[in-house]
């Protein structure tokens, strides 16, 4: 028997990268109806999977006000883990869109769409693009829960580990501590805020990990059984910014700033009822993919 106030969940972005583990954990968790809000009527493999594990999938034209609260009507919790990366819309955007159908709808509390270091600094467009949404969120009157994560431990080879030909790059100095967490443990962490009462108009840190760039590239040599070429690339934000050969990608410019802005001073872990996987099963799984 579930000792959370709420009883069903609505989780938009469950077909990408986190939004499948948080789907996949409310449904685990057994205590919840778990909904999943979709944008058009398309195959998708991790719907059709989360379809079949228990969720009810819902559609909405997301530029229906109407649409989104009729597929919001019964819902006490939504999670937001959209992501839009390309220039027709915005994340705060999307999210303000949610937000005004959500309160129409009378949903009790709102998860945005963070999952990230939970930077206390503007400074980079992803970023930003969250803290403005905060300022809305905060003023709705819903309650809410921003979840910092640090890196999803599933991206280490987007952030510079590159197992195939065993070399890093770090955008920084490999000294450097970064917070990092599997999917599958924020997928847990994020069902069992509900039950936590500090999570209520809060900011949670949680980690799996929190190690420096070296001593996850020490776990990656020991999983491969080889030393790893290393590249430092430290100039990577003022090159970005001032255009200079070679020019760095937007993608690399946030890797160079998630770097330069991931200290979790202090985090939450203790809050909650398990403990996270160790980080060397993420790495062996990597490792064994490429
Ligand atoms: N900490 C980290 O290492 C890390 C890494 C990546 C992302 N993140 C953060 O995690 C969050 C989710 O990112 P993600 O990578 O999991 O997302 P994603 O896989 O790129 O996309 C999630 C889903 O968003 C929906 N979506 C895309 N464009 C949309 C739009 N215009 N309107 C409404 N829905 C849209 C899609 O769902 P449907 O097609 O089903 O509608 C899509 O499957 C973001 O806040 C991101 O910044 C953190």
């Amino acid at each position: 028997m579930s000792n959370s106030p709420f009883h069903t969940v609505t989780i938009a972005g469950a077909t990408g990268n986190v939004g499948y583990a948080i789907a996949e954990a409310f449904l685990n968790d057994g205590s919840y109806n778990v909904k999943i809000l979709r944008r058009k009527l398309d195959e998708n493999e991790k719907a059709k999977s989360l379809n079949s594990k228990g969720a009810e999938i819902v559609y909405a034209d997301h530029s229906q006000k109407d649409d989104l609260v009729k597929a919001l009507k019964g819902t006490d919790v939504f999670v937001s883990a959209v992501f839009e990366s390309s220039n027709n819309t915005s994340l705060y955007d999307i999210q303000v869109s949610f937000l005004l159908a959500a309160k129409e709808a009378s949903v009790k509390r709102f998860i945005p769409s963070e999952f990230s270091n939970g930077y206390k600094t503007t400074g980079h467009v992803f970023n930003d693009e969250k803290f403005r949404f905060r300022e809305e969120l905060e003023k709705s009157g819903l309650e809410y829960t921003y979840i910092h994560t640090g890196l999803f431990q599933e991206f280490f080879g987007w952030f510079g580990y590159d197992v195939k030909n065993k070399k890093a790059k770090f955008y920084g100095d490999g000294n450097t501590k970064i917070p990092s967490t599997s999917l599958s443990d924020i997928g847990k962490y994020t069902v069992e805020t509900l039950k936590i009462p500090e999570a209520r108009n809060a900011h949670i840190r949680v980690i799996g990990a929190y190690l420096t760039l070296n001593e996850y590239l020490q776990k990656f040599e020991e999983a491969t059984g080889s030393k790893w070429e290393v590249i430092e690339d430290r100039d990577v934000r003022y090159r970005f910014k001032n255009k200079i050969d070679p020019i760095p990608s937007m993608s690399d410019d946030f890797i160079a700033f998630v770097t330069e802005n991931s200290n979790f001073p202090e985090y939450d872990n203790d809050k909650f009822s398990f403990t996270p996987q160790p980080v060397t099963k993420v790495i062996e799984t990597l490792v064994s993919q490429a």
